[in-house]
């Protein structure tokens, strides 16, 4: 199959290549059992295999399939709960929905509903806090396994603060954990992720815990939040009086490493990016969330300058919707606003809403750009009729003006089809 369409994407890196951009105006994306065969222009790709059918996609724009590094399945009833700074946000609106994915009922169908929002949005790859609950969690890898997303998780585990019902002890955190990584990790597209919610609301028993999981599973990724508020990290130095800065607690417990994921890294110390960069760990930077919950502006050059990885996060609940192109906006209006910030492009928004996302999980190999051999992942955006982003590209000047267009005005009533691995997982016609 051939998809005829334009056809943007960043088989570079933009924060160290040039002309990372690539474009076609009149593009092709061959795929072949699921994987890239060819994208490029379309009369070459057409001249180079002539018996193959062709779809005719043009009117739109296709694009890589979106990676969201950060985003809990539990918190989409928490949308739209704005005043609040991150503890208090927790405690009043998070954790008791959070609570109630202690029937699997409520579970399952908030999961089949997380699913959709992620697909209907773009995202065909997202690493995903699970729930406290071991079914709950299972739940929502079903849920992705059954849409045919590519979807790393972990159920979340905690032993101290929050709510009490969110607790495990450390044993049957390990008994869990273990459980769901035999059921789903390397299951159709689906991993497990370790997932500590975050130091405050662990005791060194379970973050010993991650550590042996980790150990015992070489594959398997690690996620937790790091530096997202000024208390939080005020708390955790109280809590882990031993620990040099927050970075610290985890590094003690072997968890910061090319494995892992964490989510803000707004307030990082000089000392705590050297150390990340050193190891290879990976960001989540969720510029909506940060900025809804005033935790603070990610200091972009400073991980740009350190060598740390990072890509966006939609940090759902916390953040404002499912949208990695809302992000991608968010980042670029938060790095204008802030002093030292990093001056971001329309190419720079692409790498880092698929291919920076796609790196900081290691799945560059997989998925993140259109290059041959990759999974087909692909997002096809079709401006609706008699919309803003309809007119503003009708007229834009340079394919990075469309691009910028989309990032600007396309929200989920444009992401026209979604396709994983080739099949689609979404899509809308208007
Ligand atoms: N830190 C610990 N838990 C959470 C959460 O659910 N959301 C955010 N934004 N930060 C957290
Ligand atoms: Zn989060």
């Amino acid at each position: 199959m051939i998809l005829r369409s334009p056809l943007y994407h960043t088989p570079r890196n933009p924060f160290t290549e040039d002309r990372a951009l690539e474009t076609f105006s009149d593009g092709a994306l061959l795929i072949a059992d699921g994987r890239i065969g060819a994208a490029g222009d379309y009369a070459e790709v057409r001249a180079a295999h002539p018996g193959v059918p062709v779809r005719d996609l043009r009117g739109g724009y296709l694009l890589p399939g979106f990676v969201d590094t950060h985003v809990h399945f539990p918190q989409l009833r928490g949308l739209g709960s704005l005043g609040l700074s991150l503890l208090d946000w927790l405690r009043e609106y998070a954790l008791p929905e959070e609570a109630r994915m202690a029937s699997t009922e409520y579970a399952t169908k908030s999961a089949s509903e997380f699913v959709r929002a992620l697909a209907s949005h773009g995202t065909t790859t997202a690493l995903s806090f699970g729930a406290h609950f071991p079914d709950a969690t299972a739940a929502m890898f079903e849920a992705a396994a059954a849409r045919g997303l590519r979807l790393i998780g972990g159920m979340v585990l905690s032993d101290r603060m929050l709510l009490s019902e969110l607790h495990q002890s450390p044993e049957s955190a390990y008994r869990c954990s273990k459980q769901l990584i035999d059921r789903y990790h390397g299951r159709n597209g689906l991993a497990y992720a370790v997932t500590p919610r975050f130091a405050l609301s662990a005791s060194e028993a379970i973050l010993e815990v991650c550590q042996t999981l980790l150990a015992e599973h070489p594959g398997i990724t690690f996620q937790t939040h790091l530096n997202e508020n000024d208390k939080e990290i005020h708390e955790v130095l109280r809590l882990f009086p031993w620990a040099t800065d927050y970075l610290n607690v985890y590094e003690k417990f072997g968890l910061v490493n090319e494995r892992g994921v964490f989510a803000h890294n707004v307030h990082a110390s000089p000392r705590e990016l050297e150390c990340m960069a050193i190891n290879k760990a990976a960001v989540a930077h969720c510029p909506c969330s940060n900025a809804a919950l005033g935790s603070g502006i990610f200091p972009m050059r400073q991980h740009v300058n350190s060598g740390v990885k990072f890509g966006l996060g939609t940090d759902v609940g916390a953040g404002t919707g499912f949208g990695v192109l809302k992000e991608g906006l968010q980042a670029y209006m938060l790095q204008r606003l802030s002093g030292a910030g990093y001056p971001l492009t329309a190419p720079h928004l692409l790498y880092l809403a698929t291919r920076a996302g796609a790196e900081a999980l290691n799945l560059g190999d997989e998925t993140g750009d259109f290059l041959p051999g990759k999974s087909a992942d692909y997002v096809w955006i079709k401006p609706p009729e008699g919309s803003v982003l309809e007119t503003v590209v009708a007229s834009a000047e340079s394919h990075e003006r469309v691009l910028a267009a989309i990032f600007t005005l396309a929200g989920a009533e444009s992401i026209c089809e979604v396709g994983v691995r080739g099949r689609v997982v979404w899509e809308i016609s208007h």
